[in-house]
């Protein structure tokens, strides 16, 4: 085996390419295939500490999102937010003690959706560094896995503060911390700071994963080496392309394979989450899979209310199929 790319703590990953967490779509379908083409760790989308803290049932919602394959997904992050230090703190304990355990608990301190931002969690953090301290010191103290923090670069352009966020959280014993380059308050807009990327690298020596606006295999490439990042992760840009985890950019890939990834990640899909939720829960994948295609406009409608797999596979026997012979 080659030598890792670079350590959490003491877990070696291998690999520098990573599938971003996001809600509603880095679920564990999402994740094998993108595992199986190369990403070189998982994350689970965001799950919400209160809920898990109140839910008991473990086929609920929430704890569903923390399925993962035991097999395929080592090492495997759960994400995890919440705005109460002490329900994060309880709420990890428990999770690192679940069969099968995860790998590292990550804290999401990132998202910028009101809800969650403006009650303290998420990005909403970002402006508490005595509160990140504090989160941190007790999480590395109180748990036996890596603990990790997925970052913006602060509230808003007024408050960046991404270079003291990074530092408070190596202090404190975060073993990661991954950048999206854009504050709370930009969403998505606007282009992501790869320089405030290079800042955070510049200012710890814990492991580094720049994340914003990859949408190339080039950008991998390009990010690393404007950055100094030892990782990248990526987000938008695998959905409907998860074979840029295997270096290929959208253009690069043949119908073919395609076709036989999209049939692969619906029956994953099925099998997860069952027939009737796996086919509703597959049609944002599939639009993203056909973007591009000769005949997308066509195919879209039908493969978008298609409310049976037959119905679904009889067209893309009748629509894509024939543009392969
Ligand atoms: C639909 C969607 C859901 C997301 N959910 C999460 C999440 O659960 N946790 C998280 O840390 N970031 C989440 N993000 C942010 C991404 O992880 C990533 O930081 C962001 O999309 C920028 O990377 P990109 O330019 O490669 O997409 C989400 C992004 C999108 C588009």
């Amino acid at each position: 085996m080659t030598s890792p790319a670079f350590f959490v703590r003491d877990l070696p990953i291998y690999g520098t390419v990573i599938l971003s967490p996001m809600d509603g779509f880095s679920d564990l379908p999402f994740r094998l295939i993108c595992r199986e083409l190369g990403s070189a760790m998982s994350y689970t989308e965001f799950v919400n500490v209160d809920e898990l803290a109140v839910t008991k049932r473990r086929d609920a919602k929430c704890w569903r999102k923390l399925e993962f394959d035991p097999v395929v997904e080592r090492p495997m992050t759960f994400q995890i937010y919440g705005h109460d230090v002490d329900r994060i703190v309880r709420v990890a304990q428990c999770l690192q003690d679940l069969q099968p355990a995860p790998d590292i608990i990550d804290i999401n301190l990132g998202c910028y959706v009101k809800s969650i931002s403006e009650r303290g969690a998420g990005a909403g953090m970002l402006r508490c560094p005595d509160k990140i301290e504090t989160l941190f010191a007790r999480l590395s103290r109180e748990l036996r896995l890596p603990v990790t923090g997925k970052i913006r670069l602060g509230w808003d352009e007024a408050s960046r503060n991404h270079v003291e966020n990074a530092k408070r959280l190596e202090d404190n014993g975060a073993s990661l911390i991954a950048v999206h380059g854009r504050t709370r308050a930009q969403g998505y807009s606007g282009q992501a700071d790869w320089d405030a990327i290079a800042e955070v690298k510049q200012a710890v020596r814990i492991p580094v994963i720049g994340n914003g606006d990859v949408k190339t295999v080039a950008d991998i490439a390009r990010m690393r080496a404007h950055t100094g990042c030892d990782g990248v992760m990526i987000g938008r840009a695998a959905i409907g392309n998860p074979w840029i985890f295997a270096g290929k950019d959208r253009e690069q890939v043949t119908l073919d394979e395609k076709i036989a990834l999209m049939r692969r990640h619906l029956a994953l899909n099925l099998e997860f989450y069952g027939p009737e939720r796996g086919l509703v829960l597959f049609r944002k994948h599939a639009a993203r899979y056909i973007a591009g295609l000769p005949n997308e406009a066509e195919l879209r409608v039908p493969l978008l209310t298609a409310s049976t797999v037959a119905e679904f596979d009889r067209l893309i026997e009748s629509t894509l199929a024939p543009l392969t012979a």
